[in-house]
């Protein structure tokens, strides 16, 4: 075991813990946000720098601070260790900077994106973001694509973060290459066109931490916060069975797999459930969601009223 200490906030932890698990161990604020991460993705993290954290004292035995900041997502934690995240003003000046970053191409375009709401980089951005932009250049702009018949990528969207690339390799079954080319150049490939075949392709929308990749069957016809979540199941021969409905009345909008605290699933869920389950009838409903996350999905607003018109956005 080793004993870690962040933000003022001890825990022991077995060894090998990264420090953003043990960050959630303890929970509330001193978690550092986490975008490539996803725990049931093997390999997944390193690649966004969200996470990073100070490293004040590398450990018992050898205290010196790390000179540079960490990714917590890929840190092993070591006994003694001490770290800084919301107490650490490089840390926070960083976070600014990586905020600053994934926004130079992402549009803003939340008005009209089906992710608004629980999109965690509209929370990133909002916490983190600058209020103006400095860039001067164009953006990188793409088509949009159909990914067969239940899926949209906006690559204009796309942080990069490789966690839907992960899930069509890992979940699916099947081995993809998500992203190709590199650097400014770099896009989700049409690879992933393949994982359209397969049952479990519709967890890349889960897994998506922005908006750039949307449920075809779900686009512009609601807000979520206007929709109402519920806990449901059936008996199922591909997955689990386990989702949740998002419901306007009694008319299900859409499926998606049941999501922790940090957006991630610990039961992918197949496509049959996902797209082709809409019907109250289908479902054994077991209550009402509770949504733990921090965004403006769980600032109570499933709970108040639904509008007897719920807008309905242009066609983008
Ligand atoms: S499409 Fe979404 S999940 Fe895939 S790499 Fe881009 S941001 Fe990540
Ligand atoms: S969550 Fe750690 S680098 Fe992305």
């Amino acid at each position: 075991m080793a004993k870690v200490t962040i933000d003022g906030h001890t825990i022991e932890v077995p060894d090998g813990t990264t420090i953003l698990n043990a960050a959630r161990m303890i929970g509330g604020d001193i978690v550092p946000p986490a975008m490539c991460y996803y725990s049931p993705l093997k390999g997944s993290g390193g690649k966004c720098r969200t996470c990073l954290v100070e490293v004040s004292k590398g450990s018992e035995k050898d205290p010196r601070p790390m000179p540079k900041l960490v990714a917590s997502c890929s840190t092993p934690v070591m006994d003694g260790m001490e770290v800084k995240n919301t107490t650490s003003p490089r840390t926070l000046e960083a976070r600014k900077g990586v905020v600053e970053f994934l926004l130079i191409n992402h549009p803003l375009d939340c008005p009209v994106c089906d992710q608004a709401g629980e999109c965690h980089l509209q929370d990133l951005a909002f916490d983190h973001g600058a209020a103006k932009t400095r860039y001067e250049f164009d953006r990188r702009t793409f088509e949009k694509i159909d990914i067969g018949p239940y899926i949209k990528l906006h690559m204009t969207r796309c942080i990069l973060c490789y966690r839907c690339v992960y899930t069509a390799d890992q979940i699916t079954g099947i081995r993809m290459h998500g992203v190709m080319k590199r650097g400014d150049a770099a896009e989700i490939s049409t690879y992933i066109e393949q994982a359209i075949d397969n049952d479990f392709s519709g967890n890349v929308i889960d897994v998506c931490p922005v908006g750039a990749l949307t449920d075809r069957t779900f686009r512009f016809k609601s807000r979520v916060w206007y929709t109402k979540p519920l806990d449901a199941h059936r008996e199922c021969d591909k997955c689990c069975g386990k989702a949740v409905l998002w419901n306007v009345g009694d008319e299900i909008y859409r499926v998606t797999a049941r999501k922790d605290q940090y957006g991630e699933v610990s039961e992918f869920i197949c496509n049959t459930c996902r797209f082709e389950k809409k019907s109250m009838s289908d479902w054994t409903v077991e209550g009402p969601r509770k949504i733990d996350r921090h965004s403006v999905i769980s600032a109570n607003k499933y709970f108040e009223p639904i509008p007897e018109h719920t807008p309905l956005l242009n066609k983008a």
